[in-house]
């Protein structure tokens, strides 16, 4: 399976947090941006690091950096901007850029509404970001407006995944691995995620 799954306590108390109903909008937001820096860093543990010259207040040391110029990140609007804070926390240097979907209420088939990414962007290691995984519909047609925009390397982080997406981006897209916190049990009729924490969009900006 090419998705990995956070396995840690901590973050297993915090999804309990998000998962309650009577989590408020402030808590709610905090907790996507804290997870979504874990993450990033785990879809960060293959980056390649360049060689440079430091010196430390003691003396003068090779020490490993990253090209912080290599990255895009690709929230999917609305709820993956609400984790976006915690990845330019772990990389302020990289470009972002958005799409733009939601999903038609009957059909759950994503709708395209916005497209603007960086001009460089096939040049790019993209994540892209969405907090959850659900048909997979969103994530799969992201990645693939990523690919006919020139993207090799893309990564998909979210907070939580249901089987079904997780199958469909595997399926149409085997090379892209998924980051996740939490797979889990299934989908309901209207294509909601098992117990999942219900709209993350409206959660985050406090729609609803
Ligand atoms: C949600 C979520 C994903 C999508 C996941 O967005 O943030 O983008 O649904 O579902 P899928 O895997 O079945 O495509 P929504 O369409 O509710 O829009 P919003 O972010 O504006 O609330
Ligand atoms: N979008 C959400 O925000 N939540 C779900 O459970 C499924 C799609």
């Amino acid at each position: 399976m090419n998705t990995l799954v956070l396995n840690n306590p901590l973050i297993e108390h915090k999804l309990s947090i998000i998962r309650d109903k009577n989590t408020g909008t402030k808590e709610f937001r905090e907790i996507i941006g804290e997870i979504a820096t874990f993450l990033c860093y785990e879809a960060m543990s293959d980056a390649k690091l360049e060689e440079v010259e430091i010196e430390t207040p003691i003396c003068k040391t090779k020490a490993k950096k990253l090209d912080e110029n290599k990255y895009a990140f690709v929230p999917i609007l609305r709820a993956g901007t609400g984790m976006l804070d915690g990845l330019i926390k772990a990389i302020p240097n990289a470009k972002i850029g958005h799409v733009g979907l939601y999903r038609d209420e009957t059909t759950h088939k994503p709708i395209r509404y916005y497209y603007k990414m960086p001009k460089d962007i096939a040049n790019r290691e993209v994540i892209v970001l969405d907090p959850m995984l659900a048909t997979g519909g969103s994530a799969c047609d992201t990645i693939t407006m990523l690919k006919e925009d020139g993207v090799k390397t893309i990564k998909f982080l979210c907070i939580i995944a249901a089987p079904e997406g997780i199958k469909k981006i595997e399926e149409i897209h085997p090379d892209v691995k998924i980051y996740t916190a939490s797979i889990d049990e299934k989908l309901n009729e209207n294509a909601y995620i098992v117990p999942g924490l219900g709209d993350a969009g409206d959660r985050i900006f406090g729609t609803k």
